[in-house]
């Protein structure tokens, strides 16, 4: 747990760990059908990002059943089950609390190799980045709670938050690569510091290849930011070198928490294009190379 990796991993044998991990929230969309099944896919992408394969998940649900109606409970238990039956993973239990603000996750349970998990250090310079989903669904949830999002934006980011990291981590596996983590509340930079904070490497992002939601643009310029986006810059601007030319929205959409974001994998160079092939068959349609790895300087990120 030193390198705060996505999930706890317990060998039980040679050829067998555990890869276990826990999340839930309050919702973030209005509908409770969409915030179940984006609460299940948040909670397993940690397992995907190791590169595990979840097997079995127990419900985490807080809800105040005195004051909305029992029905809205069920449809967030539904779209969390959806999801599950699509990951082919069992609902074996759970628990639920009376509370004021209703909250959803799971716990999740899910086996590897202990010699093939996929830690969020391990990136050697040559390797290329892919980042497997669009960004700014934390600009356009922020847009939403302001009444100010239009009905495609949250469309799109709905899509893209309830989308399964299965079929991207499938083929890093197969493929094999050196780190990978998921992108969650710290942001595109954030995710990236934590991948070579320490190391012996530098990170080098072309921020024209960064896929994001388009309609993310203009929310950013109308300066639509979520809290958490700030806190992520100045936490970790100290090791960003933000190039003079990256415009501002895009800085800001790189610093975005998102929710049930996508992987960002480091893999070497010469299985990058193959890589993204797959995943662009396999339907991950916005997976995108978006920089390299490289050996200096040391420690920092740099933006272009
Ligand atoms: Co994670
Ligand atoms: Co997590």
């Amino acid at each position: 747990m030193e390198r705060a990796e996505d999930a706890g991993v317990y060998k039980l044998t040679d050829e067998l760990a555990i890869v276990q991990t826990v999340d839930f929230f309050t919702p973030i969309v209005d509908n409770p059908y969409d915030f179940g099944q984006i609460a299940a896919a948040n909670s397993l992408s940690d397992v995907y990002s190791m590169g595990g394969k979840p097997l079995t998940a127990m419900n985490i649900v807080c809800f105040p059943i005195k004051e909305l109606d029992v029905s809205i409970l069920r449809l967030i238990l539904q779209g969390g089950l959806d999801k599950m039956r699509e990951a082919g993973v069992t609902l074996v239990g759970g628990h639920s609390v009376d509370d004021k603000e209703p909250k959803y996750g799971l716990s999740v349970t899910g086996i590897i190799h202990p010699d093939k998990v996929v830690k969020n250090t391990g990136a050697l310079p040559g390797d290329k980045l892919i980042l497997t989903k669009p960004l700014g669904v934390g600009i356009i949830n922020t847009a939403l709670k302001g009444g100010m999002a239009d009905e495609t934006a949250v469309r799109k980011a709905t899509e893209c938050m309830k989308a399964l990291n299965n079929t991207a981590s499938e083929h890093m596996v197969q493929t094999g690569v050196n780190a990978c983590t998921d992108i969650t509340g710290f942001g595109l930079l954030g995710h990236a510091s934590e991948m070579i904070e320490g190391t012996d490497t530098c990170m080098v992002i072309d921020s024209k290849a960064v896929p994001y939601i388009t309609e993310a643009k203009s929310l950013a310029e109308m300066g639509l930011l979520p809290g958490g986006l700030h806190r992520n810059r100045s936490y970790r601007e100290h090791m960003v070198e933000m190039g003079q030319t990256v415009p501002q929205y895009l800085s800001d959409i790189m610093y975005d928490p998102q929710t049930s974001g996508g992987l960002l994998i480091s893999v070497p160079a010469d299985k990058a294009d193959r890589l993204l092939e797959d995943m662009h068959r396999k339907g991950v349609t916005d997976a995108a190379i978006i920089g390299e790895i490289t050996d200096s300087p040391k420690g920092k990120i740099i933006v272009k």
